[in-house]
């Protein structure tokens, strides 16, 4: 054929081509443009959890965006967590061939992903399915979801709107009847595990929340009306369908019907009295397993592993209290030397990226929760937002592990980590 008859085919081909693309565009278009202004389109296109928190700041009014992100003073130890886990290197096994097997056992339950939700107080204030849009982003990825009594979702409720495996996590308060009956209610719907915040003798300095005049409940000013008006579709759904607290939180005397400033709230809410010798009355309280969260030092690790605690959270609560406590990525290791053949120990803080979880796991922790990165899916898109940052996370973990050669995370230990002391 001459070339000349060659282009002529080709653009007999092409044409009749584009008339077919076109008509089958017209015939998806309802469907494409209903897809395309859905809340969660925007939130399900997002090609990583930076894009996840770009639209988080897009969508929230200020103070509320800077209540996730935010962390205490300087916010140095919130930057360290991420700058820390980034400066570690891979070193990737060659020619290990096998497939990637995410699934790990916590507390004696299989879950399919190393990846847990990590326990966020007010979530209802991101929109308005809260926890029960999280916990069921990360109950469809096959993992579990810790509620807090700071939450914005009643115990039984999340039970019974998500019901996959779930442990609940208490900020023990001065009233002990109280912490009791939430602990008791917290059996009888099921809860595999109770987590026990250990980093909250004071609320954090929160400067953002201060800055922003940040109270609980919300108080209408000038600033938070304008800032509404500029997120309509945010403040639409918390005008019609407003989620502050869940019944147990203000049970907890998180709020006392007056607007008060968070970090009061929040500080009504712990005992800074707490010590060691609460720890095993809850232990009397609780006959299932009890996690520690909150724990930076091997000596007191070594103490839970002595109370028989089932697990340890190396965490800095993601930055929000101590300033200048090291990052969790860097304070894992000495833990895991010290505890690591007694009792669980998992890490929280900073994760954003699927090879941040592989280098945690590689330095020996059993799990990462997971807070901010699905509070930016959540806010971008509800439970599509939510269900998106868990797939981001989890796809980025499978293809790092093939990458490195590491079968599953058992298999994975330091040897695959450079740059760790
Ligand atoms: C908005 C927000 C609320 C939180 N509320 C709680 C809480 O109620 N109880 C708790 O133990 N930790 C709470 N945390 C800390 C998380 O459980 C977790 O330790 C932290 O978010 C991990 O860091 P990351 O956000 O960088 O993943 C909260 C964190 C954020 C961002």
């Amino acid at each position: 054929m001459s070339e000349a008859g060659a282009g002529a085919g080709r653009r007999e081909g092409f044409v009749p081509m584009l008339v077919r693309q076109a008509r089958r565009d017209l015939a998806q278009a309802p469907a494409t443009v209903r897809r395309r202004l859905s809340h969660g389109s925007r939130a399900q296109r997002a090609g990583n959890v930076a894009e996840l928190r770009e639209l988080a700041a897009r969508r929230l009014p200020r103070a509320v965006f800077d209540y996730v992100d935010g962390a205490a003073g300087d916010e140095l130890t919130a930057a360290r967590n991420q700058s820390d886990l980034r400066a570690l290197s891979i070193v990737p096994r060659v020619l290990a061939g096998a497939d990637v097997d995410l699934s790990t056992e916590v507390l004696g339950q299989r879950i399919a992903v190393p990846l847990i939700g990590a326990p966020t107080g007010l979530t209802g204030l991101v929109h308005h399915l809260g926890e029960v849009a999280v916990a069921r982003a990360v109950h469809a990825a096959g993992s579990l979801y810790v509620l807090s009594s700071a939450g914005s979702c009643g115990i039984d409720e999340l039970a019974r709107r998500s019901p996959g495996p779930l442990w609940f996590q208490i900020y023990v308060g001065p009233d002990r009847g109280l912490v009791r009956s939430l602990v008791d209610r917290a059996r009888d719907a099921g809860y595999g595990a109770l987590m026990v915040t250990v980093d909250v003798a004071r609320a954090g300095a929160r400067e953002r929340d201060r800055r922003n005049g940040f109270t609980m409940p919300p108080r209408v000013t000038a600033r938070s009306l304008a800032q509404g008006l500029r997120h309509p579709r945010w403040s639409i759904d918390f005008v019609a369908r407003p989620r502050i607290l869940s019944q147990s939180a203000l049970l907890a005397g998180a709020a006392d019907g007056g607007a008060r400033p968070l970090a009061e709230m929040i500080g009504s809410q712990f005992d800074p009295a707490l010590s060691w010798s609460d720890i095993a009355w809850l232990q009397e309280c609780w006959d299932g397993p009890i996690v520690l969260k909150g724990v930076l030092r091997p000596a007191d690790a070594q103490q839970a592993a002595r109370l028989g605690i089932a697990g340890v959270v190396v965490s800095n609560h993601g930055g929000r209290q101590l300033d200048s406590a090291p990052s969790t990525i860097a304070a894992l290791p000495p833990i895991v030397d010290a505890v690591g053949a007694e009792l669980e120990v998992y890490m929280d803080g900073g994760i954003r990226r699927g090879v941040d979880v592989l280098k945690a796991l590689a330095l020996g922790a059993r799990a990462c929760l997971c807070g901010r990165a699905l509070l930016y899916g959540l806010a971008g898109g509800g439970f599509a937002g939510a269900a998106r940052a868990m797939r981001l996370l989890v796809d980025e973990l499978a293809l790092a592990m093939a990458l490195a050669g590491a079968g599953s995370p058992s298999e994975l230990d330091r040897s695959w980590i450079m740059g760790a002391d």
